[in-house]
């Protein structure tokens, strides 16, 4: 079979490589993009290539300036840095999406590329965004995929349900061009049967449902248009698209059908199977004098606050569990774990049944890297800024081996 030539955009320390190259050697990484805006050192990219080795093909520039070398491929991934998707503008010379947001480079690289499958990630409130306008975003999405001729599917995963050991939910799109078989018997389906036929694939038959197996689903759902019968252009889309997408979906020829989907779960591995067993440098025990501020930020607040303007008010939140629950997957990890904060997760060290926080290690196991992965030279609080922004890396190996299906029966 000849290989799959995979694109990684946003490639991070490299979390979608590693996971399809776990599911076939046939995936090969030709050209990957990584680099970080605000940062003189590029600590993910060093990361990232001290496990991919050095090439002209993995590249550490802003990918506006060097999305025009992007070669001809067939698989395009990347988690894209989740911001406002909607600042459009329409001028003379047409739409244009305002600089900076990340979703229009992937949008340029589609049009002029055509890969014939598209494997992106993103926050699960992606398919909600705006608050003030709900759905609007993810439908100018859908509607650029529309237009470039890509049929799409969207799941929002949980990874403990699918047995891992981080509540960790992610929105999985996946695009494929009316080139591909898969779109080809999808588009004849839905042609002859309807909503019916959505529905039975986004259940089952949907790359998605077939990497994350489907129990059951609610009464919910949405059918909704953003084709250009519904909305002449993407501006349109803009100011007037507001729907409610549901955490399965699937856009074709313009038609979305969303629906609530519940997973058929898997016991997820507790917190306390993937802590270190032995000796923990001390740096990660949590100090007596910080104590009070812990006990404080998790715990629950009824107190006056002030606005930036003076004013005041009232703040209220519940508690959340300190120390973690041992017998249950974490909560999600984020860029700022371990500082001291409300979301920083606290452990009972397994040795000592001191508190401490998560060892880079133990970050790196709940996305299911390799131990060790970002020890390549990077500052510690970096390893943690890095896994806070990856994905769990085996629910891109079960994608990848249907994708690799695909590509196998093409
Ligand atoms: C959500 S993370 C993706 C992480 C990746 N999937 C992983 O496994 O590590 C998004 C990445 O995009 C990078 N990024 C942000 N702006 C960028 C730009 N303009 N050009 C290229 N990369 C960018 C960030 O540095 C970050 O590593």
């Amino acid at each position: 079979m000849e290989k799959i030539r995979t694109v990684e955009l946003f490639a991070g320390v490299g979390g979608f490589r590693l996971g399809l190259e776990a599911s076939s050697d046939n995936f090969k990484v030709i050209w990957a993009n990584q680099w970080e805006p605000s940062m003189q050192e590029q600590y993910a990219f060093d990361c990232y290539i001290a496990h991919f080795g050095e090439s002209e093909q993995h590249v550490c520039q802003d990918i506006a300036t060097v999305k025009s070398n992007v070669p001809d491929h067939d698989l395009l991934v990347g988690g894209f840095p989740c911001q406002d998707y909607s600042i459009m503008k329409k001028n003379a010379a047409g739409i244009e999406g305002s600089k900076g947001v990340l979703w229009w480079q992937i949008d340029d690289i589609l049009r002029e590329k055509r890969p014939k499958y598209a494997l992106l990630e993103n926050v699960d409130r992606i398919i909600r965004s705006p608050a003030k306008q709900q759905g609007r975003d993810f439908s100018i999405i859908l509607r650029c995929l529309y237009e470039k001729g890509y049929a799409v599917e969207w799941r929002i995963v949980n990874a403990a349900d699918y047995g891992y050991a981080q509540r960790r939910r992610r929105t999985f799109i996946i695009a494929y061009h009316n080139q591909s078989q898969r779109f080809r018997d999808l588009a004849e389906g839905v042609c002859t049967k309807g909503l019916k036929h959505m529905h039975q694939y986004i259940m089952a038959q949907a790359v998605l449902a077939e990497a994350f197996p489907i129990a059951s689903h609610s009464r919910t759902f949405t059918e909704s248009w953003i084709d250009e019968i519904a909305y002449p252009d993407i501006p349109d889309v803009t100011t007037q698209q507001k729907v409610s997408l549901y955490n399965a979906g699937l856009m074709m020829n313009g038609r979305i059908y969303s629906v609530d989907v519940h997973p058929q779960r898997k016991v997820p591995i507790p917190l306390r199977d993937i802590l270190e067993k032995g000796y923990v440098d001390e740096q990660y025990f949590l100090r007596s004098e910080d104590m009070p501020r812990w006990s404080y930020l998790k715990g629950a607040k009824h107190e006056r606050r002030k606005r930036r303007d003076g004013s005041e008010y009232w703040f209220s939140e519940g508690s959340v569990q300190f120390p973690e629950p041992m017998d249950k997957p974490s909560r999600t990890i984020l860029t700022s774990e371990t500082q001291v904060g409300r979301t920083s997760h606290v452990v009972v060290d397994q040795m000592t049944g001191r508190l401490r926080t998560l060892t880079p290690v133990e970050c790196e196991r709940l996305n299911g890297f390799p131990d060790g992965w970002t020890d390549t030279g990077m500052p510690e609080k970096m390893r943690y800024f890095c896994m806070g922004n990856a994905l769990v890396v085996p629910l891109v190996t079960h994608i990848g081996e249907i994708l690799h299906g695909d590509f196998t029966s093409m």
